[in-house]
C-alpha cells in the first residue's frame, strides 16, 4: 500500500480502498445459495420483524417506484410489492450470485413481472436523476466503501418529495447490553457461519462490520450531510438495529 492511497476498513481489518469492494463481492459471492437461511438461524427469524417493521414505517403506496439497493436475494421488495399493488420494484445489488439467487425466489412467487433485477454499485448507480419515488437499503450501507457517496446517490436518483429508508445494525446505548450482545455475535455467529454454510471467515467479517457501523445520531448526521430532510430514526430490538429515514425535499 502506498502513502497516497486511501484507506477503508474490512470489518477490522484496514484495507486499501480500491480492494474493499472486491472483497465484500467475495463475501457475498460465497454465501449467496447459504444467505437467506442463514439470516433466519443467525437472527432467530428477527431480521423478518425488523423488515416488517421497515415496511409499517414505509407503508408503501400503490403503483410507486422502489429502487432497493443492495437488494441481495430480494426480501425487501418482495414485501415492498406485497403491500403495494401495482408498484414496481428494482433491484440492484453488485453482487450478480445473490440477484440470481433472489430471481429464482421471485419466480417461485410469481412475482418476476413486477422486478428488474440490476447489477450496480451504490456509489455509483446506474440510474437517471430524479427516478425513483423511495428508496430502500437494508444491511447493505455498511458493507459500502465511502457510505457518504451512497448517500449522496440516494439523494440523486430519489425524484423530489421521494423517500429514503435505511435498515441497518446499529449499536445498543447500553454498555452492558452491548457486552452480552458482543459476545453472543463474536463467538456465535462464525462458528454457526461455519457449520452451516462452511465458511468462518465471511461472518467473522459479517460481525467486525456491524461494529464499525457508525451509531443512530452519527449516522442520520450523514443522512443530513446528503441533503434529505426530516431525517429521524427508531431503533429496532433496543438498538441492535436501526430504521433511519429520510426525505427529498
Ligand atoms: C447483507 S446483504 C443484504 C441483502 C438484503 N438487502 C437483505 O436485507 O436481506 C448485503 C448486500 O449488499 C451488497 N453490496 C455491498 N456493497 C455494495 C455496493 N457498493 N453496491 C451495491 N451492493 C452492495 C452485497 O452484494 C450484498 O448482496
Amino acid at each position: 500500500m502506498t502513502d497516497d492511497q486511501q484507506t477503508t476498513h474490512f470489518g477490522f481489518q484496514t484495507v486499501n480502498e480500491a480492494e474493499k469492494a472486491g472483497m465484500v463481492h467475495g463475501v457475498f459471492t460465497r454465501v449467496a445459495s447459504k444467505y437467506d437461511i442463514m439470516n433466519d438461524v443467525m437472527s432467530m427469524g428477527i431480521h423478518r420483524v425488523w423488515k416488517d417493521a421497515m415496511m409499517d414505517w414505509l407503508a408503501p403506496r400503490p403503483g410507486t417506484r422502489l429502487l432497493d439497493v443492495a437488494g441481495g436475494t430480494g426480501d425487501v421488495s418482495f414485501r415492498y410489492l406485497k403491500r403495494a399493488p401495482g408498484a414496481h420494484a428494482t433491484v440492484c445489488d453488485m453482487t450478480e450470485s445473490m440477484l440470481i439467487e433472489g430471481r429464482q425466489r421471485a419466480e417461485a412467487d410469481r412475482m418476476a413481472e413486477s422486478l428488474d433485477w440490476v447489477v450496480g454499485d451504490a456509489m455509483a448507480l446506474p440510474f437517471a436523476a430524479n427516478s425513483f419515488d423511495v428508496y430502500t437499503i437494508s444491511f447493505g450501507i455498511r458493507n459500502v466503501t465511502r457510505v457518504q457517496d451512497a448517500l449522496n446517490e440516494a439523494y440523486r436518483v430519489l425524484r423530489p418529495g421521494g423517500r429514503l429508508m435505511v435498515l441497518e445494525f446499529s449499536q445498543l446505548p447500553n454498555e452492558m447490553m452491548q457486552k452480552l450482545y458482543d459476545l453472543y455475535s463474536f463467538n456465535v455467529i462464525p462458528v454457526m457461519g461455519q457449520i452451516i454454510a462452511n465458511d468462518r471467515d465471511s461472518y467473522q467479517y459479517l460481525v467486525e462490520s456491524i461494529r464499525k457501523f457508525p451509531d443512530q445520531d452519527t449516522f442520520a448526521g450523514m443522512i443530513r450531510k446528503a441533503g434529505f430532510g426530516q431525517v429521524k430514526y427508531r431503533n429496532l430490538s433496543l438498538g441492535i438495529a436501526a430504521l433511519h429515514s429520510g426525505w427529498k425535499i
